[in-house]
């Protein structure tokens, strides 16, 4: 079988192009006219290169053409590749990989695959599961780098930070955050994504052409959910996935089973439309399990995988015309997906097999034969042609080389991002901020303490010893609720950054700092409605600065809390294990805090200065009480200054507020230390 190139480019002459009015003849070897793409991809080839007009009408946008090709692309993954976490043994490993030593320890996932795509067509990658099409749609979109062999070039240009604009993937899990609808998800991405030359209308409108393009009209103010959150259907969700990723116009768009889930007429609705976007000059590539037959003959090309393995590439229309040049005819009416699928698993029931196979036919390993077969022919009857294929087509046209490096602008500076990301995040977590069973439990508690303390007061030791124990218990319920309550936050968001972070929609400090700060509505809010009803039903020093010094001290502690829940979440970046370590520092913090042992032995002491707790203690203590105030004057002994009593023994009442700013450094010291390991977690992690 030939796979058929269609005419070689005509005209390869690399005279810079007119402006604004580019015209690209003829077609480009992989068989379509470009000439729908000719509209301002180069101003200037030798200095500020302005890709896109995207200024005045968003309809006259078209995305720059890639043509991608790949050859011989090989992947593999080390068995224990879980251990690549540890820096030391990954640097070992890595070693031992260029030595060599590690080969039987390794997984090869993918196995030498080539073939070529363009502008305006799709291919399909199928194959049976653990195949090797997620790997392979990973590598082409540069989200597997390591232990890649072969040659990957977009316009004959490596992957680099530019292609990596013009790249959309939508992955096989639909990532959408779920408090979101469909339209404030298309939105808040449009405004940070698409590029600053384009104003709020254009932005608006582009969102609006892709809710009506994609069908999501009816479902536009429902929320996304997911999880315990109800929301929209599978088909919708896709395609607000699929939306989110061509709002950009990427112009290499890779779908990871896009139709998986979906009913066949959902299913063909979808294609039609990956059609519509190929042929405005999109390259497509996709996974597919089960496509119907009307499915199958959109597909330009088709890439058959069989354990990591090619066994067919080429026109989708002409695979069965090969497999029956090699004898596999079907015997009754099937569907070609089917029969193909059939082959790249062996099982050839209600299938003719060529002569040389007879003889295995009904042994244990007739199927691992059949594939070897396939194998075998592809690699001699397919893979040279396609080779020579990429190689007779090398140049594409210099113009489209030298836009494809040029990076796409479309990064807002720090304080815009910043704007959009805050809104966003807030209305993303505004149910879980105002959630009723959360001011309910911290009135509650509140109400409880202060019948518990009811008018409380210092006439004796014990009743001095009672209070300083409500000052502890106050400083444990908010140190506890806010390191709880910032701690899931990162590794529960996880996938969404890493999403996001790839496809380079904001930086991760902005990110930081929108989490940190909205996230403050709850940490100061609760313990504001807390302290004021908690106060007066304890009877605590009523002087207004005394007042609102202990809800500053108070508020203090929580957000240094928040700010260690969120180093140590960022630390081990896992729902389970943020828990446990949570707890574990907790209970150490707690210990340490001057409540429950004063006098730490020497060598042990060092722990409390680190705990939050103990400063914030100590910070309260200060604020209520003045080392001369006296107490305990029904004694026999009469009134004693309260720094007398032995509760005080290690702290100096009168002392100062430097707690203050030990706290304030903490809550810093912490949150800058979470940045970092968020920042080397998110770099670590692929989707
Ligand atoms: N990091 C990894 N470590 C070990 N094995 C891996 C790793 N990544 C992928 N694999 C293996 O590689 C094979 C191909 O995986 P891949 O996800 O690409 O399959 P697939 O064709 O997309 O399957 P499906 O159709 O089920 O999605 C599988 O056997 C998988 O278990
Ligand atoms: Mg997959």
């Amino acid at each position: 079988m030939e796979i058929r190139r269609e005419e070689e480019t005509e005209d390869r002459s690399l005279s810079p192009p007119i402006k604004g009015s580019m015209q690209i003849a003829g077609s480009t070897g992989f068989g379509h006219s470009i000439e729908f793409m000719s509209q301002a991809y180069l101003r200037n080839r030798y200095s500020e290169i302005d890709i896109e007009d995207v200024t005045s009408d968003t309809n006259k946008y078209h995305p720059l053409p890639i043509f991608l090709k790949f050859e011989d692309v090989r992947y593999r993954v080390r068995n224990s590749q879980a251990s690549s976490n540890n820096p030391v043994k990954a640097v070992v490993s890595k070693v031992a990989t260029q030595l060599n030593m590690e080969q039987h320890n390794q997984k090869q996932i993918l196995k030498g695959i080539t073939g070529s795509i363009g502008p305006g067509e799709i291919l399909a990658l199928m194959g049976p599961s653990g195949s090797g099409k997620t790997t392979l749609l990973k590598v082409i979109g540069g989200r597997l780098v390591d232990n890649v062999e072969g040659k990957i070039t977009y316009n004959d240009i490596p992957y680099n930070a530019a292609v990596k604009r013009r790249i959309g993937f939508v992955t096989q899990d639909d990532v959408l955050l779920p408090q979101l609808t469909v339209e404030e998800t298309l939105v808040f991405a449009a405004f940070l994504r698409l590029p600053t030359n384009m104003n709020r209308q254009q932005k608006y409108e582009r969102v609006e052409k892709i809710v009506k393009e994609l069908g999501l009209e009816r479902c536009r103010h429902t929320r996304i959910g997911g999880g315990f959150v109800k929301g929209i259907s599978g088909g919708e969700r896709k395609r607000t996935s699929i939306g989110y990723e061509i709002l950009v116009d990427p112009s290499l768009l890779l779908l990871d089973e896009p139709t998986s889930g979906l009913d066949s007429t959902s299913a063909n609705r979808l294609l039609i439309i990956l059609h519509g976007l190929a042929k405005a000059g999109r390259t497509i590539i996709t996974t597919i399990h089960q496509p119907s037959s009307r499915m199958f003959h959109m597909f330009d090309k088709i890439l058959l995988i069989a354990e990591g393995y090619p066994v067919y590439y080429g026109r989708a229309r002409e695979s069965m015309e090969y497999f029956s040049s090699l004898r596999f005819i079907p015997e009754i009416p099937m569907n070609p997906a089917e029969f193909l699928l059939d082959l790249a698993t062996g099982q050839v029931n209600d299938i003719s097999v060529p002569g040389d196979l007879l003889e295995a036919q009904g042994s244990p390993d007739f199927e691992k034969a059949v594939i070897k077969f396939l194998q075998l022919n592809y690699k001699t009857e397919l893979e040279p042609k396609e080779k020579e294929e990429n190689h007779r087509t090398t140049d594409t046209p210099e113009h489209l080389q030298l836009a494809i490096q040029v990076k796409k602008d479309w990064t807002l500076a720090w304080w815009e991002q910043f704007m959009i990301l805050l809104r966003r995040t807030f209305r993303e977590r505004c149910t879980d901020y105002f959630d009723k069973l959360r001011l309910v439990q911290a009135l509650g508690v509140a109400v409880l303490l202060g019948l518990l303390w009811w008018k409380s007061n210092i006439d004796t030791e014990a009743h001095l010893r009672d209070q300083i124990g409500l000052m502890f218990y106050i400083c444990i319920f908010w140190t506890s609720s806010s390191l709880f309550g910032a701690v899931y936050v990162f590794p529960f968001e996880k996938i969404y950054l890493v999403k996001e972070r790839k496809a380079d929609m904001y930086r991760l400090s902005v990110y930081y700092v929108c989490s940190t700060l909205c996230d403050m509505v709850a940490h100061i809010l609760y313990p504001t409605f807390f302290m004021i009803i908690l106060y007066f039903m304890a009877d605590f020093n009523r002087t207004v600065p005394c007042f609102f010094l202990t809800l500053s001290g108070i508020l203090l502690v929580a957000i240094t809390s928040q700010g260690a829940g969120e180093l140590f979440g960022a630390a081990v970046m896992s729902i389970k294990r943020a828990g446990m370590v949570a707890s574990l520092i907790l209970m150490l913090f707690l210990l340490t805090g001057g409540y429950y042992v004063q006098h730490i032995p020497k060598f042990m002491r060092w722990l409390k200065y680190l705990s939050f707790m103990y400063y914030g203690f100590r910070l309260l203590l200060k604020v209520q009480y003045s080392g001369d105030q006296l107490y305990d004057c029904q004694s026999q002994g009469g009134c004693r200054p309260l720094q007398s009593s032995p509760s005080f023994d290690m702290v100096n009442l009168d002392g100062g507020l430097q707690e203050v700013w030990v706290l304030l450094a903490m809550a810093v010291g912490y949150r800058l230390c979470a940045y970092l390991c968020l920042r080397r977690r998110i770099n670590m992690c692929s989707l």
